[in-house]
């Protein structure tokens, strides 16, 4: 069930995105002019869709810091600081740490476990969680701990071949989720119905729903028609020098 969306925080990005750490992708050349304009229609597209947006400002010494849904997860009832895989990540936590322990009693995730929470799918009160190369069993464990006394149950799902599990899943509309099964095993959702990205666009995956509206990515056309077609209010969103940096819909923001 993915529920009402009311808030979302967002951070500008910065010069320094030339930097950003890769995992699956050469290094390109990014426009950035493109890339903040992109940006601030991500963040319109946001604010269409009901969602009040908080922007935070850009740090200059921290490339990755624009992809903000990796270092807090928050929950209704909590918000979960998280302990990025990539050491040049780390610095971002206790940088948003200020603005999140006013929203929620919050906790951390510590060493030697890592979580990033592009890694967090969650449906209802299931956290999909994936074990990838920025998040180990450790950081799992500890995510569960923090979260089982709030009902929600985590399900560990391995990562191969993308950086994030959401790189590979997410939820478009309730009971449904849309999957590359080239990099996640579409085994580990037994009962949700699986709809497969075309082949073309392996990147399709990572949608975001908000609202009743789900933002797709303008570079996965066919995907956007597949949602269509299933009667889902899509909204496409060129992300496409953001995504050089091997971001997706969902890293740009945390929504709660
Ligand atoms: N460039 C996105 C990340 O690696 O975290």
């Amino acid at each position: 069930m993915n529920l009402s969306t009311t808030h979302a925080l967002v951070r500008l990005p910065s010069r320094s995105l030339a930097a950003c750490e890769l995992v699956h992708l050469p290094r390109q050349e990014i426009d950035f002019a493109r890339a903040t304009s992109q940006h601030r229609s991500y963040v319109a597209a946001l604010a269409s869709a009901g969602v009040t947006v908080t922007t935070l400002p850009k740090i200059p010494n921290l490339p990755d810091a624009v992809f903000l849904e990796d270092v807090v997860l928050i929950l209704d009832e909590v918000a979960i600081l998280c302990r990025p895989g990539a050491a040049s990540r780390l610095a971002e936590v206790e940088l948003i740490k200020p603005k999140i322990i006013g929203l929620r009693p919050t906790l951390e995730i510590r060493a030697p476990g890592t979580l990033e929470g592009g890694d967090v799918l969650r449906v209802g009160h299931t956290l999909f969680v994936g074990r990838s190369t920025r998040t180990n069993r450790e950081g799992i464990q500890q995510l569960r701990q923090c979260v089982a006394p709030f009902g929600y149950a985590v399900k560990e799902v391995p990562v191969t071949g993308c950086l994030h599990l959401k790189t590979g899943v997410t939820s478009p509309t309730e009971g449904v989720l849309l999957a590359n099964p080239g990099w996640i095993d579409v085994t580990d959702f037994g009962r949700y119905e699986i709809l497969r990205v075309p082949a073309a666009e392996p990147w399709g995956a990572n949608t975001l729903p908000l609202n009743g509206r789900v933002l797709v990515a303008a570079s996965a056309p066919r995907t956007a028609d597949l949602l269509t077609a299933r009667s889902l209010d899509v909204h496409r969103v060129d992300i496409s020098e953001l995504q050089k940096a091997e971001a997706g819909l969902t890293c740009l923001s945390v929504i709660y």
